[in-house]
């Protein structure tokens, strides 16, 4: 997302307000309407956009089994059809400038907003491609009894205009939905339980369902937007695919738990290094640079194995920048062998971990387990088979050596699992 400086007359957009370090996943604070014009014409591939739907205006809705009123945040007020209408327009001629030539938009609402993004379209000369109905399995119940249960939210899926040949990745679709033509009606869980362990958003998309758009209308590397980006559902659910994101959010809560959540993907090999990276954040060093060379990995490298620690919860990034969580502080303050230990149990306890583990039981060897859990990832993302070899790898490798310095409880914590024999290989960090 760059352009000649020189040449560029629009303001310059102001530093992200976080990105990670291989630069992949940016979120900037502000206004999207006032963001997206500094923004360098026909940049992105894809833009998913969960604009506020305008229902926080007085109205009862029921969230765990109690009555409570719809205020969702000032940003869900409604000002009226006619200012709404001209929002949607706003925002969304902003991002047709954005797309590149081929590329599309996915928008997501209710009645309260979806005419309107759809006549918007039109207006605007988007090419319409589908209109997806979500199904939500477990809606909350209708406290009125005046009205059907609300139970859909529609996705409108556009082509950025009449000329664009937008990508369709058909046959991983097809695959997903066991060999058979997808249809456009999804039946999707809303979020799960830890998909909010970093903070929750009140209208939260689920990662299945972003996962499923992404991997359906872009490919890796590709350039992802998302101007509502909230608590960066879209950005995580990019980054889980390797695609870049850049997201625009205005709330800074809700941008701390999308950098949180990023940090949150596993994918460094070594837990002595994952350990290391704790303990010289608890001595104060917190520059990539430095905790490379410490650690003797590439900045990269680092980047991981701090993703590895707040996805285990002993780091965190918060306003402050990085800090050690309470378990971080905890654990930094015991002896090596303790410390080694307590990691160990934590990575034993971790639901990720205990599926790998209930799937290799049965495995004679090495390579069996490795594409056992590979094939579970396979069959549960859409996360591509090199990704999920390697990712396979690393969650085998915290299992070998958790089981190494559990020895003596590891029966307790890794019932009926074969000894594991893999060499830890950092190299399968990428
Ligand atoms: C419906 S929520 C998006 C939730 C998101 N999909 C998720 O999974 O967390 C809309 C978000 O847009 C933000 N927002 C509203 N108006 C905005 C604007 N003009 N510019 C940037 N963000 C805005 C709100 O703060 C809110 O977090």
């Amino acid at each position: 997302m760059t352009a000649n400086p020189s040449l560029d007359p629009r303001p310059a957009l102001p530093d992200p307000y976080f990105q990670s370090e291989d630069s992949r996943f940016r979120l900037y604070q502000g206004d999207c309407l006032e963001l997206m014009p500094r923004m360098p014409e026909a940049a992105f591939d894809l833009v998913f956009a969960d604009p506020p739907y305008f229902l926080s205006n007085g109205g009862i809705t029921c969230h765990a089994g109690k009555m409570v009123s719809v205020h969702k945040g000032k940003w869900d007020e409604s000002k009226g059809a006619e200012a709404d209408h001209e929002f949607t327009v706003r925002w969304l001629r902003e991002c047709q400038r954005l797309l590149k030539p081929n590329g599309s938009i996915w928008v997501s609402g209710t009645a309260h907003i979806i005419h309107s993004v759809g006549y918007a379209m039109q207006q605007l000369g988007f090419k319409l491609l589908n209109d997806i109905t979500w199904v939500k399995p477990n809606p909350p119940p209708n406290l009125s009894c005046r009205y059907f249960t609300h139970a859909t939210e529609t996705i409108i899926w556009a082509g950025r205009d009449k000329k664009c040949r937008h990508k369709f990745n058909y046959a991983l679709m097809r695959r997903l939905n066991g060999g058979k033509q997808m249809l456009s009606v999804w039946t999707l869980e809303a979020p799960r339980r830890e998909e909010k362990v970093f903070g929750k958003h009140p209208t939260q998309k689920s990662l299945a369902l972003l996962e499923r758009i992404i991997a359906a209308s872009t490919d890796e590397n590709d350039l992802v937007l998302d101007p509502f980006s909230g608590s960066g559902t879209t950005g995580i659910a990019a980054a889980r695919l390797g695609r870049s994101f850049a997201g625009v959010e205005m709330d800074e809560p809700f941008l701390r738990v999308a950098a949180a959540r990023l940090l949150g993907v596993p994918q460094a090999d070594s837990p002595e290094r994952i350990l290391a990276t704790v303990m010289a954040h608890a001595d104060g060093v917190r520059s990539p640079a430095l905790l490379g060379e410490m650690l003797g990995v590439t900045e990269r490298q680092v980047h991981y194995c701090r993703q590895a620690a707040v996805m285990l919860g002993l780091l965190s990034f918060g306003a402050a920048g990085w800090q050690l969580t309470d378990t971080g502080q905890t654990m930094a303050g015991g002896k090596p062998l303790e410390c080694a230990r307590a990691l160990a149990a934590i990575i034993a306890c971790h639901p990720l971990v205990q599926l790998a583990v209930s799937k290799v039981r049965h495995c004679k060897d090495s390579e069996g387990r490795r594409n056992t859990v590979a094939r579970l990832l396979f069959a549960s993302t859409a996360l591509s088979e090199n990704t999920c070899q390697r990712r396979a790898q690393t969650l085998l490798a915290w299992i070998a050596w958790a089981k190494a310095q559990l020895a003596g409880e590891e029966e307790y914590l890794f019932r009926d699992v074969p000894p594991a024999t893999e060499e830890s290989d950092d190299a399968a960090v990428a």
